[in-house]
């Protein structure tokens, strides 16, 4: 992804989801960088190929989240590193958080679209059967107009909106309406905005959404009615919306069909989007089918001891590892965290070196085993 771009979608996040974001998401995209994570794995394609992409293969949660898919993949990470002898990345708490909430919206944001695939998209999903782009053609609807939006969310919402006229010219034409997959809505809008016969040099923001507009807009709009109230539709916290906004669009647009027969045979309106709605839809979407991290102290207990932590950290040890008790508190959980993440490959040596491996942790682990370490530390800095 064009570091520019990137730079432009993230700025507009900044600003749309203040309550829950950094100063700067982007100064994450630097920690990546700068631990050379790059060398492995990439970011929608740019970097390297011998580990996941954060854009589109992984979805990062929160920090536990990250911390924990970091651990328990940290065996064939290491191999590896050691192999290229690439340095063993080290954190502070700092940038760990930046990392993690890079990493939670590179994956939302997506990909931009590449115009050639939306070139081909437009006539195989028959959109060439019933409009024209670029220069007019008789008893076809333009849709030039397409260009002056600023997002490609918008032009799943035009369809959206229009889904009842495009359905009942579906069954007189004889042909299929369209079904979208991964990137095809960004990849068409990024076509129709080239090929378009207007001529305005706007700039291109996408606008991220705001969460909690959509969930006021979820109400209102009747999907909390159908999906959560009358089990008419599935229930949406078991559809992985941990997707790029467009794929979200995309699956939203799929089902619309159906949708718009429920509501028919209840009676109730289709619901439409302006302005920004479905944007602000689909974030909250997003956000809310984010797993959420539980945790105790108790089960931290329970952890440090069934987890073969207390094989080292017990007083007297010979590898000076401390005591829960000797700990300082640690600030926040990033810090807490940080430190975890950089005595993993000593932990892992010694546990090799005796013939057993690295316990794998949950995200719920983690947070409990924090919460128990803090309640504890009684150390100094
Ligand atoms: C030397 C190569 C290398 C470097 C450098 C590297 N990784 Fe990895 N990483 C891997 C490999 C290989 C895997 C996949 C392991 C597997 O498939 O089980 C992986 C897996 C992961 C996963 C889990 C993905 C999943 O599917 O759940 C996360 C998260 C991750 N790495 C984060 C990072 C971060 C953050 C950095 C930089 C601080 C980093 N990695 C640096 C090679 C690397
Ligand atoms: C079966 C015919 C048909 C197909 C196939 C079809 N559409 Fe449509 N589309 C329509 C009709 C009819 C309208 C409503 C026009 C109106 O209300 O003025 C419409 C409206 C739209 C609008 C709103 C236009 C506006 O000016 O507000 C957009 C955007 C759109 N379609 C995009 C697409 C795309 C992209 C595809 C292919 C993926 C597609 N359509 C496939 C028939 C179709
Ligand atoms: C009149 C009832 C009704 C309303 C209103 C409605 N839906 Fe639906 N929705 C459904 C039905 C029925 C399905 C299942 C369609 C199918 O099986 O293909 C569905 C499917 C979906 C899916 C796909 C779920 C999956 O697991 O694949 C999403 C996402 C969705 N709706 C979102 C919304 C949103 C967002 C709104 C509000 C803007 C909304 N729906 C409004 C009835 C409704
Ligand atoms: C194989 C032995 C071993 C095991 C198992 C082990 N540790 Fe450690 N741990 C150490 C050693 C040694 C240190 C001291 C590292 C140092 O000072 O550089 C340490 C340090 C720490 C620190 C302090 C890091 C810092 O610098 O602030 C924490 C927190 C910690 N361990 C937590 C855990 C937790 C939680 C577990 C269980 C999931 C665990 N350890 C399992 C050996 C181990």
């Amino acid at each position: 992804m064009k570091i520019r771009q990137m730079i432009v979608l993230i700025l507009w996040s900044a600003v749309a989801m203040a309550q829950v974001l950094p100063k700067n998401p982007l100064a994450g995209r630097e920690v990546l960088e700068k631990q050379g994570c790059l060398n492995c794995h990439a970011v929608n394609g740019t970097g390297g190929t011998v580990a996941p992409d954060f854009g589109k293969q992984v979805f990062i949660g929160d920090e536990y989240d990250l911390l924990s898919k970091m651990w328990n993949h940290s065996e064939q990470m290491l191999a590896v590193m050691s192999r290229t002898r690439t340095e063993r990345p080290q954190f502070n708490g700092t940038d760990f958080r930046e990392l993690s909430n890079f990493l939670y919206f590179v994956r939302y944001l997506g990909q931009p679209g590449n115009s050639s695939v939306g070139k081909e998209l437009f006539v195989s999903k028959n959109c060439v059967e019933c409009h024209s782009v670029g220069m007019p053609v008789s008893g076809k609807i333009p849709l030039d107009s397409m260009k002056v939006f600023k997002s490609p969310v918008k032009l799943a919402q035009e369809m959206w909106n229009h889904a009842v006229a495009m359905e009942r010219r579906r069954i007189s034409k004889k042909v299929s309406l369209p079904v979208f997959s991964d990137n095809e809505f960004a990849d068409l809008a990024e076509y129709l905005r080239q090929a378009s016969s207007l001529k305005t040099e706007e700039r291109i923001y996408s606008y991220p959404g705001d969460p909690t507009r959509g969930l006021k807009l979820f109400k209102e709009k009747g999907c909390e009615y159908c999906h959560v109230q009358k089990n008419i539709g599935p229930r949406l916290d078991e559809t992985n919306t941990n997707q790029s906004v467009m794929k979200i669009a995309g699956i939203m647009w799929d089902h619309s069909e159906k949708m718009l027969n429920a509501a028919r045979q209840m009676k109730k309106p289709f619901p439409l989007f302006t302005d920004n709605q479905m944007a602000d839809v689909i974030s909250y979407l997003y956000f809310s089918s984010t797993p959420k991290t539980t945790g105790s102290a108790e089960a931290g207990a329970r952890l440090f001891k069934d987890d073969g932590c207390s094989n080292c950290h017990f007083a007297g040890n010979k590898l000076k590892a401390p005591t829960v008790g000797q700990l300082a508190v640690y600030r926040d959980k990033d810090e807490f965290l940080a430190a975890l993440w950089n005595h993993v490959s000593q932990m892992e040596e010694i546990l090799v070196a005796r013939g057993k491996k690295l316990p794998k942790l949950l995200p719920n682990d983690i947070k409990s085993l924090y919460l128990f370490v803090n309640e504890n530390a009684t150390g100094e800095h």
